[in-house]
């Protein structure tokens, strides 16, 4: 069974392709917006708290889950002879699908603003509410990053994944480093830094802690089985705790260096915070122009096609996990899988395309199905999957692998998994801490959150004002 499923070369190929997963446009476009939108700095404190004591235990279960079955998510609980609770697996490709198909809109923005900067039109930044309009434009863009990443993932584990993460992985920090050197160096600065860095604690409120903490599972690329998957072509001789800090302490690394070099920019030009999903797009433009004509055009289409090639590594991990299960489960050769899945995904994917900007088709879909809020700055259909998806989905999938890894596979199994290639890992306080995690912290608080996010979202009720 296991012979044709492919393993990462190395750890560190392995790291860099879950890394690669984790960093993307959650990480540089969505991160900063949120930020923007819950209040700045006390935003940040509830995120990092989630991904440190909510998100990196889940995350360490199920590469777990991942490496004791080789599986993919619905397989890995049949195959631990729990079958019942391979659902957990199928709500994780649903929430994939859903996921990609607007995640793969948002990737053909970049791609559009790359080729923008290349061709030196920086006023397209005060031109996003028209660009994202264009849905033929955008819609081709959008079939070609689809084609990309079918074409990645289509390699396979060690010629496609492993090998794109590996180049596109550390190109994308350098530039980041040094878009952030500059952006520390301009006049106004300190109030950007200020907001982003200095908490208060009274904007804290319900959809704050919803958004952050669908922010922290989706920027971790966790509660649906990307991680399973990815855990499933990992040796047996690798250190999956190890593996799992570093890749958490990039991922939030990136992050937090992406708002650190945002808001001084985004404060610099006057530009409101609270903008919604266009921030990064209508902000870094401008900055670019200032560089001058030549300088803009090198920087500018550097950034953006860092910003697609940071996407794409994301792209290859969400359609990776519904390929994973058409290939194990039902035996579909693997690039009429990937072929297939793509396409279907970028078919689910068109309404989120047409829904974009004032007038757009859907655009005004929350407001239809009578779930708009008070303050929304974007009633559009993507908004909607997002809550769905990122907000609701997630979360719930990372409480029900916790359960299942404490409850039903058992936590002395998942210390056996994890004592594999980590041998001071059975009795120490990495141990006692992850053991707590998925026994009674993380069910707890995200059932909590859970049933609050919902009548929130779905039913419309503030239970924290
Ligand atoms: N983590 C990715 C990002 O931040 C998105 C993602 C979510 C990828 C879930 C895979 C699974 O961009």
């Amino acid at each position: 069974m296991a012979v044709h499923r492919g393993e990462f070369n190395s750890r560190l190929g392995f790291i860099l392709a879950a890394a690669g997963s984790a960093v993307g446009l959650g990480n540089i476009w969505k991160f900063p917006f949120e930020v923007g939108a819950g209040g700045g700095a006390a935003f940040v404190v509830m995120y990092l708290i989630f991904c440190f004591l909510l998100c990196f235990p889940v995350m360490v279960a199920e590469i777990a889950i991942g490496r004791k079955t080789r599986r993919n998510p619905v397989g890995a609980f049949k195959a631990l002879k729990t079958p019942n609770w391979s659902f957990i697996g199928k709500l994780g490709i649903l929430s994939g699908f859903l996921i990609l198909s607007f995640y793969n809109v948002v990737a053909a923005w970049a791609f559009g603003f790359f080729i923008e900067m290349l061709v030196g039109n920086f006023a397209i930044g005060s031109e996003f509410g028209n660009f994202i309009k264009d849905w033929l434009k955008v819609g081709i863009f959008g079939l070609l990053f689809m084609s990309m990443t079918a074409y990645i993932v289509s390699h396979g584990v060690q010629r496609g994944i492993e090998r794109a993460a590996k180049f596109l992985m550390p190109s994308l920090i350098i530039i980041m480093v040094v878009l952030l050197i500059y952006s520390l160096s301009l006049e106004g600065a300190i109030d950007g830094l200020r907001f982003y860095l200095i908490p208060d604690f009274s904007k804290i409120n319900g959809q704050v802690i919803y958004s952050a903490l669908g922010q922290a599972f989706f920027s971790l690329s966790l509660g649906m089985g990307a991680l399973i998957t990815y855990g499933s072509y990992l040796n047996k001789n690798q250190d999956i705790v190890g593996s799992a800090v570093m890749i958490t302490l990039m991922d939030v690394g990136i992050a937090f260096l992406a708002g650190l070099m945002l808001f001084p920019l985004v404060f610099s030009q006057g530009i409101e915070p609270n903008g919604g999903a266009g921030l990064v797009f209508v902000t870094l433009p401008g900055v670019f122009e200032n560089l001058g004509p030549n300088m803009g055009v090198v920087v500018g289409s550097l950034f953006f096609l860092l910003l697609s090639f940071a996407a794409l590594t994301s792209t290859v991990s969400l359609l990776e996990v519904p390929v994973s299960y058409v290939v194990d489960e039902h035996k579909v050769p693997r690039t009429r899988a990937v072929w297939l899945t793509a396409g279907l995904i970028f078919v689910i994917g068109i309404p989120s395309l047409l829904s974009q900007g004032a007038n757009g088709f859907f655009s005004n879909f929350i407001e239809i199905i009578g779930l708009a809020r008070e303050g929304m700055t974007d009633y559009s259909f993507l908004e909607f999957i997002q809550w769905v998806a990122n907000d609701t989905f997630l979360p719930f999938g990372g409480m029900m692998i916790s359960i299942y890894a404490a409850y039903i596979w058992k936590k002395e199994n998942l210390t056996e998994e994890l004592a594999h290639g980590n041998k001071n890992y059975a009795g120490s306080n990495m141990e006692k801490f992850i053991n707590f995690a998925i026994t009674y912290l993380a069910p707890s608080v995200l059932a909590v959150i859970f049933v609050l996010t919902v009548l929130n979202r779905f039913f419309g009720i503030d239970s924290i004002a």
